[in-house]
Formats: structure tokens, C-alpha cells, sequence
């Protein structure tokens, strides 16, 4: 299993491009499966979450090429098996994805349930929700969900909680739906935006997107269509974050900052200078960071996707911040790893009181999800010494080419496999 070594204590430096958006990609490959016609996709992400999409969508019959300049597109016109068996629903929740696009089109799904998670429960109850309203028969057997519907009809839907999968997955079946469907407590999301563009582009009428009440009028099918991935905002945020904590200076091209406003702010509130262009942000920190308090909930607010992030920051920053967690019911799992590091944070409930120290000691800890292994990443980029984090194949799942990106802006940082 690959690992990664830092030797901190090197403010980071200079210029880094980000990728494409991984929640944006995921969604958006299952687009695909919507039209007869290809889809192409442009900033594409390398990485172990968009390959496992390409073998779900590959063995339900879609024909994925990648073209020189990095292009990705998915043929669904052989469209044969639509079932989204347990290996590979296991590793990524994401394929829960295809459950609304494959009954829109083809009038039936199978899809294994995702099961638990490190970070919480995460049920897809809203998504089953919506899609009955739409008129699809349900039922959970053997462990997979199998829905079917001759075609399905437009329906009001309100969700009882804000979810991202869940919005993507009605709005996507709501375009081929007979009539007008409308969501309620949709997500707001830019990543729902974003797919919300390309299946306008491939023919779907939709309005309200990036609101918390979408409608979508169903047509009889869709067309191919040719969509550029918006950027990352979790990787951007993530290498400012890591400036910001090793006192470095950094620009950030291929992205934006309308779509990460909040983290902006905190990342000012911790003293950093944050300036923005179209097409970049940059970061500069001059002073010990100080601790920031900050509570995740959906989009606008804080996003709990950068929440680890922040609290390997306020371990070193000066005071103390109390993070709240009001998304996933158990994503402080990185506090005891950073612990291991000398961070002093002490956890109740959904609550994380970080006393910031004044340095941490490298050592060997272990990566438990995605964003938990980002944190282990900036706290080691920090820490005096080596620190080794194990089980990487988190953040291969979430962040292209990591340890090239941060040995760019000038990071000590090697994979040992
Ligand atoms: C997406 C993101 C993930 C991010 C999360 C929250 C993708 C591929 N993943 O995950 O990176 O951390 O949004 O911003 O875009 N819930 C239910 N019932 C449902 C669906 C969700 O109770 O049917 C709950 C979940 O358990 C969780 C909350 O709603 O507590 C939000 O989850 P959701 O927005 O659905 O997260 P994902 O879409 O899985």
C-alpha cells in the first residue's frame, strides 16, 4: 500500500493549476447515460474515482475513449446491463449516481446499496423518495435497490434534508420524465449547477439550478453535447489551506473563487491576504495564523468537504476554534491522527475545541477517508520532522497527482511505495 513522506517546516511557493471538479465529474459521466448520443467531457480529473466511474458505466455497456487532450466520451447508445453491482458501488457512493439516469432511460435499475460509510450512515432514502414520487416501483432486495418505470412522470417533490447525490440523481431523471417535475430544498451546489448546464446543453429544460427550487420539464430524449468540467473548489481550498498553515505564498490557476466564498473568508479571518482574479486566486500568509471557528452546512456556507482541513490549521494557529459538524455525524477522525502529531483538540459530539499549539512533531498516522487524509497532508507539510501517512488510497481517490502539485510549490513530499 503506497504511503506518503513529508519532512515539513517548507512554506509553500509559486504556482499550481487545479483540476477538474472529482463531484462535478462524477455526476456529469452519468449524464451520459441519459442520451443515445456521446457526451464529451473536457478537464477531466485523473483520478481512482473517475476510473472506477468509466468501469461501472463500461459494464453496463457505455463505450468510454479519452482522446489526446485529455477528453472523456461516454457512448451510451449500447446502453445493455443497468446494474451497478456491490465491488464497485462498495468503493465509491457516488455510483448511487446512475440510479436515476438508468431508469429515465432505460425503465430499470439495479444498483447496490452503498452501505455504510467511515464518515456516517449516508442513506439514500431521499433519492428512493423522489423517485417513487416520479412513479417508480421500489424495492430493496438482497442488498441492491431495483427500481423500474415504463416512463416516469413529473412530480412536486420536497426533500426532507439538503442532499447533493440526491438532487443530481432527480434532476437528471427528471429531464426524460413525462410533465414537470419540481424540487424543493434542492442543493445548491455549483457542482449542481454545473450538471444542471450540461444536460440543458444536451437538451434538458431545466431552470432554478443553483436555487433551492429546480424545475425540470421533461423531454423525450436527450442529445450529445460537448461540456468543459467546472475546477475543483476542495482542491482549491485545500492548497490554500496548506499555504496558509506553512506561512507560504501561492497562486492558483484553473479556478475560481465565486464558487468557495466562504473558505475565502475564514482563510482572511486566519490573516491570510487572499486575492482574486478571474481564473485564480492567491494566498499569502505573513503571520502565525490565527484560529478560526467555523460550522459546515450546505452550499453557500461552509462546506464539510474542507472542514479536516481547517482544523489541522487551527492546531497550529494562535487561539483556539471550535468547529462544528452538522452534515455527517462521524467525520472527526482525523482529530485523533492529528493528535498524533502534538495538536491538542478535544471532541463532543458534532463539536471540535482545537487549542492551537505552537508546532507540531512529525509521525506515522493513518488516513481514514478523503478529506481526513487532505488534513494529515497540511499537518505533515507543518510538523517538525517526517511524518508518514498511511493508506493514500483516499486521496488518490479525491486529488489528482497530490504529491506533484505539492512538490511544485516546493513541499518535501515523496510516495513510498
Ligand atoms: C456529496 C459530495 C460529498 C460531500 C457531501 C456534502 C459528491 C459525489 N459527494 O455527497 O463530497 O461531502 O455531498 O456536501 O458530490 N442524507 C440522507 N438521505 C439521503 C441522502 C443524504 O439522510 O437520501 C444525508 C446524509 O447522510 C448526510 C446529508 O444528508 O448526512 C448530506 O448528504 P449528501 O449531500 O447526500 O452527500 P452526498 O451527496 O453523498
Amino acid at each position: 500500500m503506497d504511503r506518503l513522506a513529508i519532512e515539513g517546516g517548507v512554506p509553500l511557493r509559486g504556482e499550481a493549476r487545479v483540476s477538474g471538479a472529482k463531484n462535478a465529474a462524477l455526476p456529469l459521466m452519468c449524464a451520459a447515460l441519459l442520451a443515445r448520443e456521446p457526451l464529451t467531457l473536457g478537464n477531466v480529473p485523473h483520478l481512482r474515482d473517475v476510473t472506477t466511474m468509466v468501469r461501472l458505466l463500461a459494464q453496463m455497456g457505455v463505450a468510454a475513449t479519452l482522446d489526446e487532450g485529455g477528453a472523456l466520451t461516454l457512448d451510451a447508445a449500447g446502453l445493455a446491463n443497468p446494474v451497478a453491482p456491490y465491488e464497485l458501488v462498495r468503493t465509491m457512493r457516488a455510483s448511487i449516481l446512475v440510479l436515476g439516469p438508468l431508469v429515465a432511460r432505460a425503465g430499470e435499475a439495479r444498483v447496490s446499496l452503498p452501505g455504510g460509510c467511515a464518515i456516517g450512515l449516508r442513506p439514500v432514502d431521499q433519492h428512493l423518495k423522489g423517485l417513487a414520487a416520479m412513479g417508480a416501483e421500489i424495492a430493496v432486495e438482497h442488498g441492491y435497490i431495483h427500481a423500474r418505470a415504463h416512463r416516469l412522470a413529473g412530480a412536486r417533490i420536497f426533500m426532507d434534508l439538503v442532499t447533493v447525490t440526491g438532487t443530481e440523481n432527480l434532476m437528471m431523471a427528471a429531464t426524460l420524465a413525462e410533465g414537470t417535475t419540481v424540487l424543493e430544498n434542492a442543493a445548491r451546489e455549483p457542482e449542481v449547477v454545473d450538471l444542471a448546464n450540461c444536460l440543458v446543453a444536451m437538451g434538458a429544460r431545466i431552470t432554478g439550478a443553483g436555487t433551492d427550487v429546480i424545475t425540470i420539464e421533461g423531454v423525450a430524449r436527450l442529445h450529445g453535447a460537448t461540456h468543459r468540467i467546472m475546477p475543483d473548489r476542495i482542491e482549491t481550498g485545500t492548497f490554500l489551506v496548506a499555504a496558509a498553515a506553512t506561512g507560504g505564498e501561492v497562486r492558483l490557476t484553473g479556478t475560481d473563487g465565486a464558487y468557495l466564498e466562504a473558505v475565502l473568508e475564514k482563510l482572511r479571518e486566519a490573516g491570510a491576504e487572499v486575492r482574486e482574479e478571474p481564473g485564480a486566486i492567491s494566498l499569502a500568509m505573513r503571520r502565525r495564523p490565527r484560529a478560526v471557528s467555523l460550522r459546515t452546512a450546505p452550499y453557500p456556507a461552509f462546506p464539510t468537504d474542507m472542514q479536516a482541513q481547517f482544523m489541522a490549521l487551527d492546531a497550529i494557529a494562535a487561539g483556539t476554534g471550535v468547529i462544528t459538524e452538522t452534515i455527517f455525524e462521524n467525520r472527526f477522525m482525523h482529530a485523533i491522527e492529528l493528535a498524533r502529531l502534538g495538536a491538542d483538540i478535544e471532541t463532543s459530539g458534532n463539536t471540535a475545541i482545537v487549542k492551537g499549539v505552537a508546532s507540531l512533531d512529525g509521525a506515522t498516522v493513518m488516513a481514514t477517508d478523503l478529506r481526513a487524509s487532505a488534513s494529515l497532508v497540511v499537518a505533515g507539510l507543518v510538523a517538525r520532522g517526517e511524518t508518514v501517512v498511511d493508506r493514500i488510497y483516499h486521496l488518490d481517490r479525491g486529488y489528482e497527482a497530490i504529491e506533484e502539485k505539492l512538490s511544485a510549490l516546493g513541499a518535501r513530499i515523496r510516495r513510498v511505495r
